[in-house]
């Protein structure tokens, strides 16, 4: 098995992630929904683009930083709201944090994390998101808010693309949401993963960490599964989005938008930011690459509010070509938790290390030395 230093890329990461979770692990971070097509486009969408290279400008400084949400990030690639990361590596979301805002990123937590809205904010005081749902549980989600704001978080982000769960066909066979089936083929699966074995027996049970007081079993979460796919509420619409901003009162973004339409009506709504995402190929098979799609609501809504985008970003020059398309930020979910399970803290830490060094260096070749000047000149589509 090589060792993180011996991963030069994220893919190296993958294929070292691969070999130390057991399959059912994998399978739930690396799959898509139905037969993949999202998943694919969103990193096909990145090849056909190509760079116009510029020379002899003098790109010995580069300046990777910027502001997300009125907050300074001294590189533009933010940690997305990721699910159950203790399932990845003991550590979880903790380890995420503190590596994600050692690299000078901001982090973002997800609803249904292991490490709970205030142990994240004591862990790590950097800049923070949390991610919420407009789930049938009108209580517990407003107290989501309310938590969120005692803890200092700097903004909420709305997750707008699941009124249902997608149709994650490694999962189903693997046994998720059938937690007797899924505990079977976990445990089958970990025998051939000692480490990652050990650590799960040697480590507290994985919790719901935000709802051990409003769920069963103080929230197991081999337990709750059913319960939390239960909360997903298909009537909501674009007034409960507006009631949560309401509640919120601060920096508030959707994520997962899809259109140019919801995209004014984000913006017309007066949401700080919008998040392009397809839930990394998660949701919606046949949904557009989300790259594709950002030329157009940048020209529709760019002027109006922030516009970040995830999906598929393995690559530093991903995300030179998405800011030059006119995004403020990115996302990165799958290239972090490959970092995490293949070593913790120090792999989310790796995966910022190689991105940040794929940065500099595809800014350097392009001769653009400041983020900020990035823009449409410096990429085009493949014409070939
Ligand atoms: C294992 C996993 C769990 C996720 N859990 C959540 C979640 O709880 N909430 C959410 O809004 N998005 C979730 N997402 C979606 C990410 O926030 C993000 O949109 C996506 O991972 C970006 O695509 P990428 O993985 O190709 O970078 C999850 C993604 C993965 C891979």
């Amino acid at each position: 098995m090589p060792h993180l230093s011996e991963c030069f890329s994220i893919a190296d990461l993958r294929a070292l992630a691969q070999q130390k979770l057991p399959p059912v692990m994998f399978d739930y971070l690396h799959g898509g929904s139905e037969d993949e097509l999202t998943l694919r486009w969103n990193r096909d969408a990145f090849a056909q683009w190509e760079f116009v290279p510029r020379v002899l400008r003098n790109v010995e400084h580069i300046d990777l930083g910027t502001t997300v949400q009125g907050v300074q990030v001294g590189l533009p690639i933010i940690a997305a709201p990721t699910g159950m990361s203790r399932m990845f590596h003991y550590m979880g979301e903790r380890a995420v944090v503190k590596a994600a805002h050692a690299a000078g990123s901001a982090y973002s937590l997800s609803t249904v994390s292991t490490v709970s809205i205030e142990d994240v904010a004591a862990y790590s005081q950097g800049p923070k998101f949390f991610q919420i749902y407009a789930w049938h549980d009108r209580k517990m989600v407003s107290d989501f808010i309310e938590r969120s704001r005692k803890c200092g978080y700097d903004g909420l982000m709305l997750a707008v693309d699941l009124p249902t769960l997608g149709k994650r066909e490694r999962d189903l066979r693997n046994g998720h949401g059938r937690p007797a089936v899924l505990r079977r083929n976990t445990a089958l699966g970990a025998l051939s993963r000692p480490q990652w074995l050990f650590r799960f027996l040697t480590s507290p049970k994985w919790r719901m960490a935000n709802m051990t007081e409003h769920l069963p079993h103080r929230a197991d979460a081999l337990k709750v599964i059913e319960d939390i796919n239960a909360q997903f509420d298909a009537t909501v619409d674009w007034q409960r989005a507006e009631e949560m901003m309401a509640q919120w009162g601060g920096k508030f973004m959707l994520k997962g938008i899809q259109s140019v339409e919801d995209a004014i009506l984000a913006a017309d709504m007066g949401a700080s930011g919008i998040i392009i995402s397809n839930h990394g190929g998660r949701q919606l098979d046949g949904s557009p690459s989300t790259l594709s799609l950002l030329p157009e609501i940048v020209a529709a809504v760019g002027h109006r509010t922030e516009v970040l985008l995830d999906g598929g970003i393995e690559r530093g020059s991903d995300v030179v070509k998405a800011l030059a398309l006119g995004a403020k930020g990115v996302l990165i979910g799958k290239a972090y938790l490959f970092g995490l399970a293949a070593g913790g803290e120090e792999g989310v830490a790796r995966t910022y290390a190689i991105l940040r060094d794929e940065m500099e260096r595809v800014m350097r070749l392009i001769g653009v030395s400041s983020v900020s000047e990035l823009g449409p000149q410096h990429v085009r589509r493949v014409k070939w």
